[in-house]
């Protein structure tokens, strides 16, 4: 794989700007102080280091990857337009390096590059700058390394990336309290350490049982009568899903994985697969009390032939809402949020890509799109710069396949073909159903990758390379 040495670059600075003092720690409210690092003047500089740590989780110590210390690792806010700077050192013992998902950067040099690898006790400085067009909405940051995103990522290396933007301004999402809500599960043994997965629970994905919001088990989350609540969720599990429900409480969805909706959609339930995002209002209806937001089981499938667990379990409590007082003046839900153009009718061939498994000789069960395996030197498909394409996504297997693309969000086409008003970066494509999605390739040349979002599938090769160039030939090269 590309290996990029770490390289010292001397940053131009213009006028008053000082490096190093737009990393401020702040204290936010609530029971345990987190670190936000938070953008100043159009930037935003911070040291990020992956360690092995002792981390108190769940009123116990476990032995997990940390970013800085902490799980989930610290939260970044920045602003459309901004240039970010990571100083990030690697004190694992193995490679590991950043990918920033859902962010529209390059995914080249030393942005958004996957490729990169960062070696044990090496430093690697990250940067990029927002387009002013970026949507606000809820990103993150994750290890990428094939063949150890699921290890890493169930170690505990994960931190939310926040575009603050107009949907933050619309006065009824501004006047709701905000809480995020990341959702990550751990399978621990007796002494606090990860457990090892075996093969089937990796073919299947790795789950663990002891699952954590924001690094709590069950966290009260206070809310106020005739009150708004905001809650952002990732679910940054290698494998979960989350089917959310909230006890007597519609929830209102205003943005998905890529930024806002025009209006709020109100749900019974909101099925979260790994890697995806939901941004939703609760709205204090009531008098009081004490409420369960719920996750509902959920059969994702498994590994069919071989017999693997069938994952249906009972609802478990992922934190509760509790009614503390009365809002001083009642807000209500907004009306209308941000709207979301349609993108144009492409005027080329839909593109296919089937996910499916194979038992290969030797390497034993892979996981496959178009018949192959992931391979880092080869380009899998070549697209034009600017030019807007509908991919369908064929599932042949038992199992759900959350598919993700990086740089580009993508409006999900309906069973009519209309694109939704959303922007997604993930899509669930169930076992052996097809779904279909609108992208258009704008702003950055060079290659990035596409994948399931169940890490261990990610690993076991279900990965592939579209390589965005300015012309377009070999444009339907699978
Ligand atoms: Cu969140 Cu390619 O990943
Ligand atoms: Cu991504
Ligand atoms: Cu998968």
């Amino acid at each position: 794989m590309t290996t990029l040495m770490y390289t010292r670059r001397r940053l131009l600075t213009t006028g008053a700007v000082v490096l190093g003092a737009a990393a401020l720690p702040l204290r936010m409210l609530g029971t345990e102080s987190k670190r936000i690092f938070r953008s100043q003047d159009g930037f935003l500089d911070a040291d990020l280091e992956a360690k092995i740590d002792w981390i108190p989780l769940a009123g116990r110590s476990a032995h997990l990857f940390a970013y800085n210390g902490q799980v989930p690792g610290p939260l970044l806010e920045v602003r459309p337009g901004d240039t970010v700077r990571l100083r990030f050192t690697n004190h694992l013992q193995s490679p590991t390096n950043l990918h920033f998902h859902g962010l529209h950067v390059p995914p080249t040099g030393n942005a958004d590059n996957a490729f990169v690898e960062v070696q044990s006790g090496e430093r690697f400085d990250y940067e990029f700058t927002l387009p002013r067009n970026h949507p606000a909405g809820a990103f993150w940051y994750h290890p990428h390394v094939h063949g150890s995103a699921a290890d890493q990522v169930s170690k505990g290396l994960a931190g939310l990336i926040v575009v603050r933007g107009e949907l933050d301004e619309i006065p009824e999402v501004a006047a709701a309290v905000e809480r995020f809500l990341v959702l990550q599960d751990f399978a621990l043994d007796s002494k606090g350490e990860v457990t090892q997965p075996a093969m089937m629970e990796r073919m299947n994905g790795r789950e663990g049982s002891l699952i954590t919001v924001d690094g709590e088990v069950n966290p009260t989350l206070p809310i106020l009568s005739g009150g708004l609540l905001r809650l952002r969720l990732l679910n940054a599990s290698p494998s979960r899903f989350y089917r959310l429900k909230l006890e007597e409480h519609p929830l209102h969805l205003i943005a998905t994985d890529g930024g806002a909706l025009p209006a709020p959609v109100s749900r019974d339930e909101i099925l979260i697969a790994p890697g995806e995002r939901a941004d939703i209002l609760v709205s204090g209806n009531l008098a009081g009390g004490v409420y369960r937001l719920l996750n509902m089981p959920y059969n994702r499938g498994a590994m069919g032939m071989m017999g693997g667990p069938v994952r249906v379990s009972r609802p478990e409590t992922l934190a509760t809402i509790v009614y503390e007082g009365r809002a001083a003046t009642q807000v209500r839900l907004p009306g209308g949020l941000i709207a979301v153009d349609p993108l144009p009718v492409p005027d080329t061939p839909t593109r296919q890509f089937v996910l499916s498994e194979a038992g290969i000789p030797g390497r034993g069960m892979s996981f496959l799109i178009n018949g192959k395996l992931f391979d880092h030197h080869r380009v899998d498909t070549k697209v034009r710069l600017g030019s807007v394409e509908d991919w369908e996504i064929v599932n042949l297997s038992g199992m759900d396949h959350p598919f993700h693309l990086h740089t580009n969000s993508f409006q999900v086409l309906d069973a009519d073909g209309q694109p939704e008003r959303a922007w997604k970066d993930v899509i669930l494509v169930p076992r052996r159903q097809r779904r279909r999605f609108r992208v258009r390739f704008d702003d950055f040349t060079g290659k990035a990758f596409y994948h399931c979002h169940i890490l261990d599938h990610e690993d076991l090769g279900m990965m592939g390379i579209v390589e965005v160039g300015n012309s377009g030939e070999d444009k339907h090269d699978q």
